[in-house]
Formats: structure tokens, sequence, C-alpha cells
């Protein structure tokens, strides 16, 4: 660190305009001070659209937990983009992210990133993640949305003989599936875990309507911790169904059909006092609540620009379609990194239509949209 010190006061003397992190960079590309990056080791193929991208970062990185995501920038004809990505490696190695290809920066990833690339990074973050102590757990996943549980099941099922886990895996088809024959591999390997692939192309969707499905894929799932990552439908339908059983585990009866009346569900042994609960992470949220609505003329004050808009586009996405440099992350309204000061106006919370707007309030431009006109700081 000292080393670097000198010689970032060496590189200030004798360059200029270069900054002396600029300089240092040329010789190690993960050194900044101002931005935490990372350069790409190794890329693999998952399926079709989709690659593992392997990175080593740079200092100011903090170690992962299974199940927790980074922000990853990247850079688009000179733009930085920032998306947010699960990370697929188990806890305690270098860190990867398993992207599939659905878009703009997705698909620069999965198509163009080489080794030797580097990424701008966020530290990792999110409370998907593992319990503190040891139960039986049930993964319920749908596409993409494997790779946060691919980090835990990395993480536990080679190195805890006491672990007990179930997988339900949905994906359209064979090709399709990410990890597919890695988890066949573990679930041959280790007795405790056990993954159900369920092929949407073969059988149709998951069906979460009853618990009938799940009462026979995983018997005792009322009995295991529970977690599950995939697309909207998808997990709306397992929230319905999880707050089905616990509002009717909570009256000592069950909806589920051919029980006798008054049976209850409540876990029982060692996990007797736990409630019926299901972990969700989303990749993508709904943003229909405040859409429809009249928008206005949004100002970008610090940018010197202005843009008519309509009530339903996340300020965010006017910002960046009109060359202002946004901060962002999730783009989902959950990691706070587009905060922005309101000057003036109101804003609507797409997520549930409420509008608001005090001067100098902080908004998330990426689930806000003008509720007339608006002047942003930025
Ligand atoms: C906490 C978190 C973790 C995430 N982890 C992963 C991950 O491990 N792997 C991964 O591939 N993506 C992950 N995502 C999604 C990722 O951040 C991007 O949204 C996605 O890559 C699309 O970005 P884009 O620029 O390519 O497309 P955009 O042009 O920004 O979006 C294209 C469309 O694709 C939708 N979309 C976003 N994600 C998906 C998806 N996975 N499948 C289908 N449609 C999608 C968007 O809602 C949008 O409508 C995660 C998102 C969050 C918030
Ligand atoms: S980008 Fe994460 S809250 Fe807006």
């Amino acid at each position: 660190m000292i080393r670097l010190r000198k010689l970032a006061r060496a590189a200030s003397v004798l360059t200029t305009p270069l900054a002396p992190e600029d300089i240092l960079s040329l010789f190690n590309p993960v050194f900044s001070a101002r931005q935490l990056r990372g350069i790409v080791t190794r890329v693999v193929a998952e399926t079709a659209d989709s690659a593992t991208i392997f990175f080593r970062p740079g200092r100011g990185w903090k170690a992962h937990q299974a199940g927790q995501w980074a922000r990853i920038g990247v850079e688009l004809d000179g733009v930085r983009h920032w998306r947010s990505y699960s990370l697929s490696a188990p806890a305690g190695q270098d860190p990867a992210i398993t992207v599939t290809d659905v878009g703009a920066v997705s698909g620069v990833l999965v198509r163009n990133t080489r080794p030797g690339d580097v990424l701008f990074l966020a530290p990792p973050q999110g409370d998907f993640v593992l319990p503190e102590h040891p139960r039986p757990l049930l993964m319920l996943t749908a596409g993409s949305g494997i790779t946060p549980v691919m980090s835990m099941v990395r993480t536990l099922v080679p190195h805890r003989p006491d672990a007990d886990v179930v997988l339900i895996h949905s994906a359209r088809t064979p090709e399709d599936s990410i990890f597919r024959e890695e988890l066949s591999e573990l679930a041959d390997q280790f007795p405790n875990f056990k993954v159900t692939h369920w092929f949407t192309g073969e059988r149709g969707r998951v069906d979460f309507s009853s618990a009938a499905m799940l009462d026979e894929l995983c018997p005792d799932w009322r009995h295991r911790a529970a977690y599950a990552c995939g697309p909207e439908g998808f997990l709306d339908d397992a929230e319905a169904l999880w707050s089905a059983e616990a509002a009717a585990a909570a009256e000592g009866s069950t909806l589920t059909e051919g029980s006798a009346a008054g049976e209850s569900h409540q876990p029982e042994g060692p996990f007797a006092a736990d409630p019926i609960n299901l972990i969700i992470e989303r990749f993508t949220t709904s943003l229909a609540a405040g859409a429809g609505h009249d928008g206005g003329l949004v100002t970008f004050e610090a940018s010197d620009r202005e843009v008519e808009v309509d009530g339903s586009t996340p300020l965010l996405d006017v910002g960046e379609d009109a060359g202002v440099l946004m901060p962002s992350g999730c783009r989902m309204g959950i990691c706070h990194s587009c905060l922005t000061p309101l000057r003036a106006g109101h804003v609507r919370d797409l997520r549930t239509g409420e509008v608001h707007g005090e001067p100098g309030q902080l908004i998330q431009t990426c689930v806000s949209a003008a509720a007339g006109p608006v002047n942003l700081d930025i």
C-alpha cells in the first residue's frame, strides 16, 4: 500500500493531465481509489444464452455470503450502465456471476466478455442468505433464478453433512437449464440433497395454485425454511400459496385438499417454533400500479436537459435516454443507489401509485415517474 502511494506521488509529479491513479491502472487494471473494479479471469458458457463470468475483485470488495448480489457496471458506447447480479460462486471463493442474455447489458456480458476485461463493481449486498442456524431447506427456482441458490447449494451441500436441502428447479427444456449437470451430480453424490428438474416444455408450469404439487414433490415442505427466486409470476404464485398456508396454519386448520378438518400443518419436532415462511429474491418488479397517469416536463437541472414525459416511465430511464449520467443499481427499488434530490414538483411511486414530493427529498428514480412538472438536482 505504502509502495503504491509512493508510486502514485511519483506518477503525480511526472505526469499531467492523467491522474496518478489512471497511470497506476495502466499497470494494474483493478487499481482505482475512486471506483471498485474487478478483472475477468474466466468465462464459461452455461446454456445457449447464459454464461458464468469469474472475476478477481480489487481492494474494497468484501467476501460475499451465499445468496448475495453485487452491482456490476459495464460501459456501452462510453456510458456506464449498472445492473445487479447474484453471485453464483460459493461463499469463500472468488466471485462469479451467471448472466442470462435478456437485454442490452446482459447481452454484452454474455456474448462479449473475455478474460482480462475490467468490470466496475460495488460490494456484495442483500439478505437472501442462508439461515443462521441449520434448518431443512426447500429451494424453489425458475430460469436464471437458480443463481443465488446455486451459491447456497455449493456452499452448503458438499461441506455440511447435516445439511438437508430439497431443490425444485424449473426451466423450459433440459438445454435451457443452467447448472443442470452439476446439480444432478451433487444429488447423486450427497444423499442430503434432492433435486427435481421441472421442464415446463414437457410438464407445464410448476403449479402453486394449491399445495398438491408440493405435497407430491416435497411432502414435508411446510416444515422447511423456503427460498424462492425466479420470474414474477412464479414468485407471486408461490407467495400466495405460502400466505394462504400460513393463514390456515394460524387458524389451526389447513387448505390442503383431503386433510381432516382442523388438522394443523404447524411444524413439529425441532422446528416447531418456526412459522411457515418463504424468503423471496426478485430480479424484476411490477411497476404497473402507478401506470397510466399524466406526466409533465422533467428538468435535469445540473445536466441542463429538459424532457416532456408520460407518467409511466421511470425517471431513471428518462434521464438515461436524455444522456444524463444517472446513478443506478437494482433498477427495482431495493438498493437505493439511484437516490436523487428533488428540487421541485411531485413524483409517483410506480409500485404503489402514491404521489409524493418535498423540495430536497431524495427520490428513487428507478421506481418514480413524473406526476406533473419535476425538477431534479442532477
Ligand atoms: C437482486 C438482483 C439480482 C439479479 N441477479 C441476476 C442474475 O444472477 N442473473 C441474471 O441474468 N440477471 C440477474 N438480475 C437481473 C439483472 O440485473 C438485469 O436486470 C438483467 O440482466 C437485464 O438487464 P439488461 O440491461 O440486459 O436488460 P434491460 O434492457 O435492462 O431489461 C430487459 C427486460 O428484461 C427484464 N429482465 C430482467 N432480468 C430478467 C431475467 N433474469 N429474465 C428475464 N427477464 C429479465 C427486465 O425487467 C426488462 O423488462 C438480477 C437483478 C436483481 C435486482
Ligand atoms: S436503482 Fe436500486 S433502488 Fe433504484
